[in-house]
């Protein structure tokens, strides 16, 4: 199996795992994450998803460049498409998933972790978008994600020089969320585990909030923004979270 699936409680542990190859990607590891958001999207317990890669030395070292090698231009097209309709099930996904990084997030690597709402890097993380040094540009979204988080000035940067950067720089570029020690599953899993804890149907619009207006106006997304905040007022966890915060309670949501 290149891809396990693990619950614990409320949150998913998704294992890319195929430490032999620095966990790069190829048609079983994209199977492997369509199954995984299968089983997240028919179980609503799971509130929250950590992402993570096998053995220690790589988070996802790219897209599997032996497999590859040999493709023709429609073969390669086709495999790009793929990858990207399965990052982007990733980022629609109802629950939010964290990339824990530790080691190399590398090409498709790289452009896995920037699907996730979360990217958290470990004192060894590295991030880079290598494609150029193979002849080739990034295929799974990663000219356009990375524009997004970080910017054209750092997007052209990574993607024209191949260059790869820690995770402090990562950080500060907007690459990586947060910077976290050594244990990265931990810190993973604690931060999946607070989302957990939050009223399910607000995590769920505050998601499609940002995702899904990401690329809109100012004045649409905020229409957008408040048809989803009145759309809260119509569950019960807003009426519990909102009674727990005035009876000095903790809240006790039901997703609904
Ligand atoms: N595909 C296939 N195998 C890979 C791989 C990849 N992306 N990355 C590493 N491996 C394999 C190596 O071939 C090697 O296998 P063997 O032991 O059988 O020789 C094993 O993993 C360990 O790798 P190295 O010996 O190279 O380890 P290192 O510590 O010397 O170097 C590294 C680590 C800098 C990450 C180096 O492996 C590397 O540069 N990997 C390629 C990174 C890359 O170019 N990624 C982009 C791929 S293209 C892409 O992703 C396109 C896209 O956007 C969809």
């Amino acid at each position: 199996m290149s891809v396990t699936f693990e619950k614990r409680g409320a949150v998913a542990v998704v294992t890319v795992d195929r430490p032999k190859a620095l966990n790069a990607i190829d048609r079983s590891v994209l199977e492997g994450l369509s199954s995984a958001l299968d089983s997240v999207e028919a179980d609503p317990d799971v509130r929250a998803v950590v992402l993570v890669g096998g053995g220690e030395k790589a988070f996802v070292a790219g897209a599997d460049i032996a497999s590859m090698a040999e493709l023709a231009a429609v073969e390669a097209e086709s495999f790009a498409a793929f990858g990207q309709a399965i990052l982007n099930r990733i980022a629609a996904c109802r629950a939010p998933w964290i990339a824990g990084v530790q080691g190399f997030a590398l090409g498709g690597g790289c452009e896995l972790a920037m699907a996730c709402d979360l990217v958290f890097a470990g004192p060894k993380a590295k991030f880079g978008q290598p494609e150029v040094k193979l002849g080739v540009i990034p295929g799974f979204g990663g000219t356009q994600r990375l524009v997004r988080r970080v910017g054209m000035s750092c997007a052209l940067d990574l993607c024209l020089t191949g260059r790869m950067v820690g995770a402090a720089e990562a950080v500060q570029m907007g690459l990586a969320s947060r910077l976290v020690a050594d244990d990265v599953l931990g810190a993973c899993i604690a931060a999946a585990e607070d989302i957990a804890a939050m009223g399910p149907v607000a995590i769920r619009l505050c998601k499609r909030a940002i995702h899904e207006n990401a690329d809109s106006d100012l004045a649409s997304a905020q229409a957008a923004e408040r048809t989803l905040f009145g759309l809260c007022f119509s569950t019960s966890d807003q009426k519990e979270g909102m009674a727990a915060f005035l009876g000095k309670r903790a809240a006790e949501f039901t997703g609904k």
